[in-house]
């Protein structure tokens, strides 16, 4: 019976796919409350990115074109009232400090594989291409890339954010 369970238990923690640790990853914020994990799969052209940010609403990462003008914006979390996670596919006119309201892109090309709350932490699991060929977000490239990120302590979409900071990102 206990070999059984044990099969089982695996099997599901398998299938749910948060066994397995993604192969890079960074701090991006300085007081240590948001960490990013990626991992990009070669075959497929796509990436897994994984943020587990100290806060219980929701957690985004802008992915900002060299000349620091747009943002791509990846936006998610999980609701504990509902029981169940969220991903937007938004973008903006990107400047340091200050942008403007972000736009949902027609085309979603962020897919959410999990999302989680456990105290402190929302961890949540997405991926997609590294160019998803979509005119509104920016391709992933080698090499160092502009990102931004930030999380709020709510969960309600016109929030705002409780911590927010840029950085620089090699993805690989
Ligand atoms: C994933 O990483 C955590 C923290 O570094 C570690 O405790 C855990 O054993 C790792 N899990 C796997 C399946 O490698
Ligand atoms: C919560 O997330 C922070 C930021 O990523 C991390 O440093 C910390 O280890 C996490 N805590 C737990 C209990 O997982």
């Amino acid at each position: 019976m206990m070999k059984v369970l044990i099969a089982l238990v695996s099997l599901l923690a398998l299938c749910a796919g948060q066994l397995t640790n993604l192969t890079n990853s960074q701090e991006l914020d300085p007081a240590g409350n948001f960490r990013l994990s990626w991992e990009v799969l070669p075959e497929s052209g796509d990436i897994v990115l994984e943020i587990q940010a100290k806060t219980a609403g929701w957690v985004s990462l802008e992915i900002v074109t060299d000349d620091g003008k747009y943002a791509d914006v990846i936006f998610a979390g999980f609701n504990d009232e509902t029981g169940s996670g969220y991903i937007e596919d938004w973008s903006l006119e990107w400047t340091p400090g200050a942008h403007l309201l972000p736009i949902p892109d027609a085309s979603k090309d962020v897919i959410l594989q999990t999302a989680s709350f456990s105290s402190p932490n929302t961890t949540v699991r997405v991926k997609r291409s590294l160019n998803t060929g979509d005119y509104y977000d920016v391709p992933i490239h080698s090499g160092q890339m502009p990102m931004g990120w930030s999380y709020s302590a709510s969960d309600a979409y016109d929030s705002v954010h409780a911590a927010a900071g840029f950085v620089y990102i090699t993805f690989f």
